[in-house]
Order: C-alpha cells, then sequence, then structure tokens
C-alpha cells in the first residue's frame, strides 16, 4: 500500500506589495508542498492579484482564517513586530520578511513565544537559502579557507521613490535594516563561533527625517580579523562578497552576492570557479519552510542568526 500524500501547507500572505507581487506570491504558487490560500491586503484588489483561493481586504481575516497554517508576513518593517505577535497568538507559524525586527530585544521576544507555543517562526531572509551561499558557508565551514581574518560585503543601489516606507523612520526604514542585513547575515553564517562582534567605525549619511541612506561600518570579532560591510541606497548598485583566510580565499563577482535570482550564478575558490545553476531562492526558502511544517527535514536560518544581526543592527544605528 503506497503512503497517503502529504497535504500542502496553506499559506496565508500579509500585504500584497512590490516582492509579493513580482516574487513570492509566484514562489508560493510554484513550491511543491506549499499553496497561496489566502492573502490579505489593505487594497483587496492587490490581494486577488496574488492568485490566492481567499482575498481579505485586512490582514487579521488572514490570521483568523482557520484554514491557514503558516503566515508569510511581507508588510513595511514597523509591522511586524505586531503581526508576528498576534499570527503566534492564533497558533500560526510563521516566516516574516527581513528584517524580522527592529531590535535584538525584540528578536528575543518573538523566539521566545514561538518557542513557548510550539510554533515556527523564521526570518525570510531569502540569500541565506541560495545553493551558492550555502556552499559558501560550507566551504568556511569545512575549514578549507583556515581561520576567517577578513569580510567585505556590500549591498547598494542608488533609487528609493519618494514616499517609499524605507525613507520612514515610523515604518522602520533605512539602508540598514533594507539591505545592510544581507552582508550581516551572511557574515554570521560564515562565524558561527562569534556571538557579537565589535564596531570599530560606523560611517553613515542620514535624510532629514534620521533615517540612513548609507550606512557603512569596520567590525572585528577580535584579534586581527576586519569585516567591512556596506548598506545604501544612494550608490551604485553593488553587491560585492569576498571573504578572506588564513588558508584561501572565495569570492562573488557577479554583483549579485545577495539578490541573484532565476539565473546560473558562479563562486571563486581561489583560482578555480564553481557554478551553480539558476535557482529562485525564495521558491527554495518555502519549500523547507513547508517540509519543516510537516515534520520533513528542511534547512531553516538559526534563530541564533537573526539574534546576532539584530544585535550588531542595533549598535550600529
Ligand atoms: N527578501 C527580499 O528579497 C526582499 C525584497 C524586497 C523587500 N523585502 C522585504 O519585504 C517587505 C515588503 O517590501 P516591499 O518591497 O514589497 O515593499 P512595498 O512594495 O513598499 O510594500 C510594503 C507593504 O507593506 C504594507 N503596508 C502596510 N501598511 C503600510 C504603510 N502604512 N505604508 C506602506 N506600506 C504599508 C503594504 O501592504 P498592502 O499590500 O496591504 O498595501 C505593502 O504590501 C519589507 O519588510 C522588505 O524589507 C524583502
Amino acid at each position: 500500500m503506497s503512503a497517503a500524500p502529504v497535504p500542502e501547507v496553506k499559506w496565508g500572505v500579509l500585504g500584497a506589495g512590490w516582492l509579493v507581487q513580482t516574487a513570492t506570491g509566484a514562489a508560493i504558487h510554484s513550491t511543491a508542498g506549499a499553496q497561496l490560500y489566502a492573502t490579505g491586503a489593505r487594497d483587496i484588489a492587490r490581494a486577488e492579484a496574488t492568485g490566492a483561493s481567499r482575498a481579505y481586504d485586512n490582514y487579521q481575516a488572514v490570521v483568523d482564517d482557520p484554514e491557514v497554517e503558516a503566515v508569510y508576513i511581507c508588510l513595511s518593517n514597523e509591522a511586524h513586530l505586531p503581526w508576528i505577535r498576534t499570527c503566534i497568538a492564533a497558533g500560526k507559524h510563521v516566516l516574516c520578511e527581513k528584517p524580522m525586527v527592529l531590535t535584538e530585544a525584540a528578536a528575543a521576544l518573538v523566539f521566545a513565544e514561538a518557542n513557548a507555543a510550539g510554533l515556527l517562526l523564521v526570518e525570510a531572509m531569502w540569500s541565506r537559502w541560495h545553493p551558492r551561499m550555502r556552499r559558501i558557508v560550507e566551504l568556511a565551514s569545512s575549514g578549507s579557507l583556515g581561520e576567517i581574518t577578513n569580510y567585505l560585503a556590500t549591498f547598494s543601489f542608488d533609487g528609493v521613490a519618494p514616499g517609499n516606507y524605507r525613507l520612514s523612520p515610523d515604518h522602520g526604514g533605512g539602508a540598514l535594516y533594507d539591505v545592510g542585513v544581507y552582508p550581516l547575515h551572511a557574515m554570521f553564517a560564515l562565524l558561527p563561533g562569534v556571538e557579537s562582534v565589535t564596531v570599530l567605525e560606523v560611517d553613515q549619511k542620514r535624510n532629514d527625517q534620521g533615517v540612513d541612506l548609507t550606512t557603512m561600518a569596520e567590525l572585528t570579532w577580535g584579534g586581527a580579523t576586519r569585516a567591512s560591510i556596506t548598506g545604501s541606497f544612494v550608490m551604485p548598485e553593488s553587491q560585492l562578497l569576498t571573504v578572506i583566510g588564513t588558508e584561501g580565499e572565495m569570492r562573488v563577482e557577479d554583483n549579485a552576492a545577495f539578490a541573484s535570482y532565476q539565473k546560473p550564478t558562479q563562486l571563486w575558490v581561489d583560482n578555480h570557479i564553481e557554478t551553480f545553476p539558476s535557482t529562485d531562492a525564495y521558491q527554495v526558502m518555502f519549500e523547507e519552510v513547508s517540509a519543516r511544517i510537516r515534520g520533513a527535514t528542511g534547512w531553516l536560518l538559526p534563530h541564533r542568526d537573526s539574534i546576532r544581526v539584530a544585535r550588531t543592527v542595533d549598535s550600529l544605528l
């Protein structure tokens, strides 16, 4: 007798903005083991446009829908914390866009609430599910680079539209929250033994409301080590990653270290190149989180990494 098929996880989505419309809505539709069951948006037409079985003109209706098992939160950053707490209180697993919350204290609070409720809570730092990034982490942890001594990473672009929440302090705006967290997540993935880093220098350009348009920081985790990270929305487009160890180095040269989407990629390891097929890392993320909800194996971004990044962001802002 063959085993009964595993039912798809019914996902609810909060928000139907740019990311849901251009990438993550389609990723859920294409994910084996997941179903885009319900979407809530302030404008129901945008919720309907995601192709969900149910569309609502508010977020609470998604959380209250008894069919929804897991909620993907894709709202402006300040809204993440209250909606994570609402979802957990309602017994739903949560995958929340980056930055999951705005402070380390808030991250500790929501992880404690999810653990107490026996629910998954995962930060949707999609770049960490990309096979090239998984390989970068694997190479670093294999010791083949020796001790990591230098790390350089940038994520910048030029042009946030006026009025976008990214420019507003009330909505958790700022380049560090928006793009600077990518270099930080990759850095901590390479440094499993490092709990905190020390800020040596930070250089920030802010708008007239105090939101950082650029954050550049020099960090150390002791001894002669040095990391340089940049997040900006007023600099030329750049996504670089170079990791140097005592025994070797690796680097990404395609200027898409963190947001490579449905394109083949390469990784330079010393003097040779490893290649990776075209991937939708959002889809990989939904597949693996859905599998874990069903009790199967699947990689999840560790809570500790979200905590270490939030702690560093606290020290930089
Ligand atoms: N992983 C990635 O590659 C990636 C890429 C881009 C963004 N993100 C993250 O995804 C989230 C959404 O980003 P996005 O680019 O999709 O942004 P966006 O197009 O500006 O959408 C913002 C979302 O926030 C909601 N929202 C609720 N109240 C709002 C308010 N007062 N002002 C503005 N928006 C409000 C909107 O919901 P309604 O639909 O109900 O109007 C909208 O869906 C952010 O946390 C961002 O950091 C991740």
